[in-house]
């Protein structure tokens, strides 16, 4: 039988953004780095790496989750989504997404992918959060550049157009 070392390779098998996907990942490999180096999704930014920033929050069976803290190999069997599952089409935007460039919502856009993925989940939950119930969200992620109000406003304005969209299906 091969020796495991720290550095033997592990098939991962997990589902990205719909569609299987399977990578090999040593025990080490952290999701961030998997994500961006070994699949080529870098929309997940990577700031602290300490799991303080926010900037590289993906969604994990529907959960908001730091792949900064989390190892490649935990995936395996989730569903995991990071910011370029969220479009419905190659030239269509989600609602919250245009929500966010209607409102000018982002300018270098360094914390957005990870702001809009923990929101993403926060609207799945809830299509009426408060104000205080988007801060707290929204308070998990470091914003250098907006001071956040057009963010608030973009997630509200989000929230009332995907409520008006359910009410016409
Ligand atoms: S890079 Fe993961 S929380 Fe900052
Ligand atoms: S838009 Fe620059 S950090 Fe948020």
């Amino acid at each position: 039988m091969p020796r495991l070392s720290a550095r033997t390779p592990h098939v991962v098998n997990f589902t990205l953004n719909g569609k299987p996907a399977r990578m090999e990942a040593e025990p080490r490999l952290l999701a961030t780095d998997a994500l961006r180096h070994s699949l080529g999704l870098t929309g997940t930014h990577v700031g602290c790496e300490h799991g303080v920033c926010g900037a590289c929050t993906i969604l994990i069976d529907d959960a908001p989750a730091r792949a900064c803290l989390t190892l490649a190999v935990q995936l395996e069997g989730r569903d995991v989504r990071t910011v370029e599952g969220l479009a419905p089409a190659p030239d269509k935007l989600s609602t919250l997404q245009e929500a966010f460039r209607r409102h000018h919502a982002l300018q270098c856009g360094f914390c957005t992918a990870g702001i809009l993925m923990s929101v993403e989940a926060l609207l799945k939950q809830n299509l009426e959060p408060s104000e205080t119930e988007i801060r707290e969200v929204v308070g998990g992620h470091i914003c250098r550049c907006t001071g956040y109000t057009p963010i608030i406003a973009a997630i509200q304005d989000a929230a009332s157009l995907i409520r008006e969209e359910k009410e016409h299906v």
